[in-house]
Protein backbone atom coordinates (compact mmCIF):
# COMPACT_ATOMS: atom_id res chain seq x y z
CA UNK A 1 0.00 0.00 0.00
CA UNK A 2 0.97 3.04 -1.18
CA UNK A 3 0.84 6.00 1.83
CA UNK A 4 0.64 9.62 0.72
CA UNK A 5 0.06 10.96 4.27
CA UNK A 6 -0.69 9.37 7.52
CA UNK A 7 -1.99 10.52 11.17
CA UNK A 8 -2.25 8.76 14.33
CA UNK A 9 -5.99 6.94 14.55
CA UNK A 10 -6.44 5.83 18.00
CA UNK A 11 -9.14 8.17 20.24
CA UNK A 12 -13.08 7.26 19.63
CA UNK A 13 -15.57 9.79 18.83
CA UNK A 14 -17.91 8.43 21.79
CA UNK A 15 -21.28 9.92 19.94
CA UNK A 16 -19.13 13.33 18.81
CA UNK A 17 -20.47 12.41 15.18
CA UNK A 18 -23.65 13.87 14.37
CA UNK A 19 -21.88 17.50 14.94
CA UNK A 20 -19.17 16.20 12.46
CA UNK A 21 -21.49 17.43 9.46
CA UNK A 22 -21.17 20.39 10.48
CA UNK A 23 -17.53 20.78 11.06
CA UNK A 24 -14.89 21.90 8.59
CA UNK A 25 -11.57 21.44 8.06
CA UNK A 26 -8.81 19.24 10.23
CA UNK A 27 -11.62 18.59 13.30
CA UNK A 28 -13.85 16.97 10.58
CA UNK A 29 -11.12 15.19 9.39
CA UNK A 30 -9.62 13.90 12.32
CA UNK A 31 -13.51 12.65 13.25
CA UNK A 32 -13.97 11.19 10.66
CA UNK A 33 -10.68 9.32 10.49
CA UNK A 34 -11.55 8.18 13.82
CA UNK A 35 -14.87 6.85 13.04
CA UNK A 36 -13.39 4.81 9.82
CA UNK A 37 -10.51 3.32 11.29
CA UNK A 38 -13.40 2.08 14.52
CA UNK A 39 -15.75 0.57 12.22
CA UNK A 40 -12.95 -0.34 9.75
CA UNK A 41 -13.47 -4.27 10.61
CA UNK A 42 -16.84 -4.99 10.55
CA UNK A 43 -17.69 -2.11 7.52
CA UNK A 44 -18.44 -4.92 4.82
CA UNK A 45 -20.66 -6.64 7.35
CA UNK A 46 -22.70 -3.72 8.53
CA UNK A 47 -23.02 -2.25 4.95
CA UNK A 48 -24.57 -5.44 4.10
CA UNK A 49 -26.95 -5.96 6.77
CA UNK A 50 -27.72 -2.12 6.66
CA UNK A 51 -28.39 -1.90 3.58
CA UNK A 52 -30.05 -4.92 3.20
CA UNK A 53 -27.59 -6.37 0.74
CA UNK A 54 -28.83 -3.33 -1.87
CA UNK A 55 -25.08 -1.77 -1.46
CA UNK A 56 -23.77 -4.34 -4.09
CA UNK A 57 -26.60 -3.81 -6.36
CA UNK A 58 -26.04 0.23 -6.25
CA UNK A 59 -22.25 -0.33 -6.81
CA UNK A 60 -23.04 -2.87 -10.03
CA UNK A 61 -24.51 -0.14 -12.06
CA UNK A 62 -21.89 2.43 -10.84
CA UNK A 63 -19.48 0.37 -12.01
CA UNK A 64 -21.64 -0.05 -15.18
CA UNK A 65 -21.37 3.92 -16.04
CA UNK A 66 -17.52 3.60 -16.35
CA UNK A 67 -16.79 3.35 -20.27
CA UNK A 68 -14.06 0.30 -21.42
CA UNK A 69 -11.23 1.44 -22.44
CA UNK A 70 -7.88 -0.18 -23.78
CA UNK A 71 -5.51 0.49 -21.41
CA UNK A 72 -6.87 2.29 -19.21
CA UNK A 73 -6.44 4.47 -15.87
CA UNK A 74 -9.17 4.56 -13.61
CA UNK A 75 -9.09 6.37 -9.84
CA UNK A 76 -11.80 5.18 -7.10
CA UNK A 77 -11.94 7.89 -4.30
CA UNK A 78 -12.85 7.26 -0.89
CA UNK A 79 -12.54 3.09 -2.00
CA UNK A 80 -12.58 1.96 1.64
CA UNK A 81 -12.73 -2.14 1.37
CA UNK A 82 -12.32 -1.84 -2.59
CA UNK A 83 -15.69 -3.05 -3.91
CA UNK A 84 -16.04 -0.30 -6.47
CA UNK A 85 -12.34 -0.75 -7.28
CA UNK A 86 -12.98 -4.46 -8.10
CA UNK A 87 -15.70 -3.71 -10.10
CA UNK A 88 -14.13 -1.17 -12.27
CA UNK A 89 -10.70 -3.34 -12.66
CA UNK A 90 -11.90 -5.37 -15.99
CA UNK A 91 -13.34 -2.47 -17.83
CA UNK A 92 -9.43 -1.06 -18.23
CA UNK A 93 -7.96 -3.40 -20.30
CA UNK A 94 -5.70 -6.13 -20.25
CA UNK A 95 -3.13 -3.10 -19.66
CA UNK A 96 -5.34 -1.01 -17.70
CA UNK A 97 -4.65 -0.31 -14.10
CA UNK A 98 -6.76 1.31 -11.42
CA UNK A 99 -5.58 3.29 -8.16
CA UNK A 100 -7.89 2.86 -4.89
CA UNK A 101 -7.55 5.73 -2.76
CA UNK A 102 -8.67 6.55 0.59
CA UNK A 103 -8.20 8.96 3.53
CA UNK A 104 -7.91 5.89 6.03
CA UNK A 105 -5.32 3.30 6.41
CA UNK A 106 -7.59 1.27 8.30
CA UNK A 107 -10.05 0.95 5.69
CA UNK A 108 -7.40 0.55 2.85
CA UNK A 109 -5.71 -2.11 4.62
CA UNK A 110 -9.64 -4.26 4.24
CA UNK A 111 -9.55 -3.28 0.93
CA UNK A 112 -6.01 -4.34 0.19
CA UNK A 113 -6.88 -7.53 1.37
CA UNK A 114 -9.45 -8.31 -0.91
CA UNK A 115 -7.65 -7.04 -3.91
CA UNK A 116 -4.69 -9.09 -2.90
CA UNK A 117 -6.73 -12.26 -2.20
CA UNK A 118 -8.22 -11.72 -5.83
CA UNK A 119 -4.58 -11.70 -7.06
CA UNK A 120 -4.70 -8.26 -8.36
CA UNK A 121 -2.28 -7.00 -6.31
CA UNK A 122 -0.70 -5.72 -9.97
CA UNK A 123 -3.92 -4.27 -11.19
CA UNK A 124 -4.98 -2.53 -8.20
CA UNK A 125 -2.86 0.03 -6.24
CA UNK A 126 -4.09 0.85 -2.78
CA UNK A 127 -2.99 4.55 -1.90
CA UNK A 128 -4.00 6.42 0.72
CA UNK A 129 -4.83 10.30 0.09
CA UNK A 130 -7.41 13.03 0.63
CA UNK A 131 -9.95 13.66 -2.42
CA UNK A 132 -9.69 17.54 -1.69
CA UNK A 133 -5.92 17.01 -2.69
CA UNK A 134 -5.15 14.11 -5.06
CA UNK A 135 -1.57 13.72 -5.72
CA UNK A 136 -1.86 13.04 -9.45
CA UNK A 137 -0.44 15.07 -12.19
CA UNK A 138 -3.38 16.77 -14.42
CA UNK A 139 -5.30 14.85 -17.30
CA UNK A 140 -3.95 11.30 -15.84
CA UNK A 141 -7.37 8.63 -15.63
CA UNK A 142 -9.95 8.03 -18.14
CA UNK A 143 -12.48 7.36 -15.52
CA UNK A 144 -12.74 8.50 -11.60
CA UNK A 145 -15.54 6.75 -9.64
CA UNK A 146 -16.78 7.59 -5.40
CA UNK A 147 -19.05 5.27 -3.92
CA UNK A 148 -20.58 6.83 -0.22
CA UNK A 149 -17.64 9.07 0.26
CA UNK A 150 -18.38 12.75 -1.07
CA UNK A 151 -20.56 13.70 1.91
CA UNK A 152 -17.56 12.96 4.66
CA UNK A 153 -15.36 15.56 2.39
CA UNK A 154 -14.83 19.23 3.94
CA UNK A 155 -14.72 20.83 0.88
CA UNK A 156 -16.62 19.41 -1.60
CA UNK A 157 -16.21 22.31 -4.34
CA UNK A 158 -12.37 21.68 -3.76
CA UNK A 159 -12.58 17.99 -4.39
CA UNK A 160 -14.63 18.03 -7.40
CA UNK A 161 -12.05 20.81 -8.79
CA UNK A 162 -9.12 18.00 -7.98
CA UNK A 163 -11.53 15.26 -9.69
CA UNK A 164 -11.92 16.96 -12.94
CA UNK A 165 -8.32 17.98 -12.83
CA UNK A 166 -7.08 14.71 -13.07
CA UNK A 167 -9.37 13.11 -15.03
CA UNK A 168 -7.98 13.21 -19.07
CA UNK A 169 -10.28 15.49 -21.38
CA UNK A 170 -13.12 13.49 -22.08
CA UNK A 171 -12.95 11.36 -18.80
CA UNK A 172 -16.26 10.19 -16.84
CA UNK A 173 -16.52 11.38 -13.28
CA UNK A 174 -19.20 8.81 -11.88
CA UNK A 175 -20.09 9.55 -8.14
CA UNK A 176 -22.70 7.13 -6.04
CA UNK A 177 -24.39 8.29 -3.35
CA UNK A 178 -26.89 8.83 -0.52
CA UNK A 179 -29.45 11.44 -1.82
CA UNK A 180 -32.76 12.77 -0.96
CA UNK A 181 -35.83 10.25 -1.56
CA UNK A 182 -38.18 11.38 -4.33
CA UNK A 183 -41.42 10.31 -2.68
CA UNK A 184 -42.93 11.82 0.79
CA UNK A 185 -43.57 8.31 1.92
CA UNK A 186 -40.08 7.14 1.49
CA UNK A 187 -38.51 10.14 2.93
CA UNK A 188 -41.03 9.37 6.04
CA UNK A 189 -40.09 5.85 6.12
CA UNK A 190 -36.21 6.71 5.61
CA UNK A 191 -36.24 9.63 7.89
CA UNK A 192 -37.46 7.01 10.61
CA UNK A 193 -35.33 4.15 9.87
CA UNK A 194 -31.99 6.49 9.82
CA UNK A 195 -32.50 8.85 12.40
CA UNK A 196 -34.43 6.35 14.56
CA UNK A 197 -33.75 2.81 14.14
CA UNK A 198 -30.11 2.74 12.98
CA UNK A 199 -29.08 4.96 16.10
CA UNK A 200 -30.75 2.64 18.68
CA UNK A 201 -29.45 -0.77 16.55
CA UNK A 202 -26.04 0.89 16.74
CA UNK A 203 -25.97 1.51 20.54
CA UNK A 204 -28.22 -1.22 21.71
CA UNK A 205 -27.38 -3.78 19.27
CA UNK A 206 -23.81 -3.22 18.30
CA UNK A 207 -23.12 -1.16 21.05
CA UNK A 208 -21.40 1.60 19.03
CA UNK A 209 -19.24 4.21 20.60
CA UNK A 210 -17.90 5.63 17.93
CA UNK A 211 -21.38 7.13 17.18
CA UNK A 212 -21.26 6.71 13.48
CA UNK A 213 -24.79 5.69 13.21
CA UNK A 214 -26.06 8.73 14.15
CA UNK A 215 -23.43 10.67 11.67
CA UNK A 216 -24.51 8.64 8.83
CA UNK A 217 -28.02 10.36 9.00
CA UNK A 218 -26.58 13.74 9.75
CA UNK A 219 -24.05 13.73 6.80
CA UNK A 220 -26.72 12.23 4.42
CA UNK A 221 -28.97 15.79 5.95
CA UNK A 222 -26.92 17.86 5.11
CA UNK A 223 -25.56 16.14 1.56
CA UNK A 224 -27.04 18.27 -1.76
CA UNK A 225 -29.91 16.55 -3.06
CA UNK A 226 -29.62 15.47 -6.97
CA UNK A 227 -30.32 18.62 -8.71
CA UNK A 228 -27.67 20.46 -5.97
CA UNK A 229 -25.26 18.37 -6.23
CA UNK A 230 -25.31 18.26 -10.37
CA UNK A 231 -24.87 21.86 -9.80
CA UNK A 232 -22.05 21.88 -8.01
CA UNK A 233 -20.55 19.54 -10.71
CA UNK A 234 -21.36 22.23 -13.79
CA UNK A 235 -19.69 24.77 -11.52
CA UNK A 236 -16.43 22.58 -10.89
CA UNK A 237 -16.92 22.74 -15.11
CA UNK A 238 -18.36 19.24 -15.57
CA UNK A 239 -20.33 19.15 -18.56
CA UNK A 240 -23.04 16.36 -19.69
CA UNK A 241 -24.18 16.30 -16.19
CA UNK A 242 -26.78 13.92 -15.49
CA UNK A 243 -27.84 11.62 -12.49
CA UNK A 244 -29.90 8.78 -12.42
CA UNK A 245 -32.11 7.83 -9.11
CA UNK A 246 -31.79 4.45 -7.47
CA UNK A 247 -34.27 2.95 -5.07
CA UNK A 248 -36.66 5.60 -4.93
CA UNK A 249 -34.00 8.06 -4.87
CA UNK A 250 -32.34 7.19 -1.50
CA UNK A 251 -29.57 7.30 -3.41
CA UNK A 252 -28.41 8.62 -7.16
CA UNK A 253 -25.63 8.13 -9.14
CA UNK A 254 -24.03 11.62 -10.84
CA UNK A 255 -22.41 10.81 -14.34
CA UNK A 256 -20.26 13.88 -15.58
CA UNK A 257 -17.57 14.55 -18.35
CA UNK A 258 -14.86 16.70 -18.21
C1 LIG B 1 -18.81 5.04 3.63
S1 LIG B 1 -17.17 4.62 3.17
C2 LIG B 1 -17.37 4.06 1.50
C3 LIG B 1 -16.37 3.01 1.11
C4 LIG B 1 -16.56 2.39 -0.27
N1 LIG B 1 -16.40 3.36 -1.32
C5 LIG B 1 -17.91 1.76 -0.39
O1 LIG B 1 -18.74 2.24 -1.18
O2 LIG B 1 -18.17 0.77 0.29
C6 LIG B 1 -16.49 6.23 2.93
C7 LIG B 1 -14.99 6.19 2.70
O3 LIG B 1 -14.56 7.50 2.33
C8 LIG B 1 -13.34 7.76 2.98
N2 LIG B 1 -13.16 9.21 3.07
C9 LIG B 1 -13.80 10.07 3.87
N3 LIG B 1 -13.38 11.33 3.65
C10 LIG B 1 -12.44 11.23 2.67
C11 LIG B 1 -11.63 12.18 1.99
N4 LIG B 1 -11.69 13.48 2.28
N5 LIG B 1 -10.78 11.75 1.04
C12 LIG B 1 -10.71 10.43 0.72
N6 LIG B 1 -11.45 9.49 1.34
C13 LIG B 1 -12.30 9.88 2.30
C14 LIG B 1 -13.47 7.07 4.33
O4 LIG B 1 -12.21 6.84 4.92
C15 LIG B 1 -14.21 5.79 3.95
O5 LIG B 1 -13.34 4.74 3.65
Amino acid sequence: MVRAEQSPITERSEGAAKAVSTWSGQAREQAVQRMFTAIAGVYDLNNTLLSFGLHHHWKRLTASYVPAVTNGRALDIGAGTADLALLIEPKMGEQGHVVASDLNHAMLAEGLRKVSGRGLLDRITCLQANAEQLGFPDDTFHAVTTGFCMRNVGNLAQAFTEIRRVLRPGGRFVCLEFSRPAYGWLRALYDWYSFRLLPWVGTKVARDRTGVYEYLPASIRTFPDQERLATLLREAGFRQVEYRNLTGGIVAIHVATK
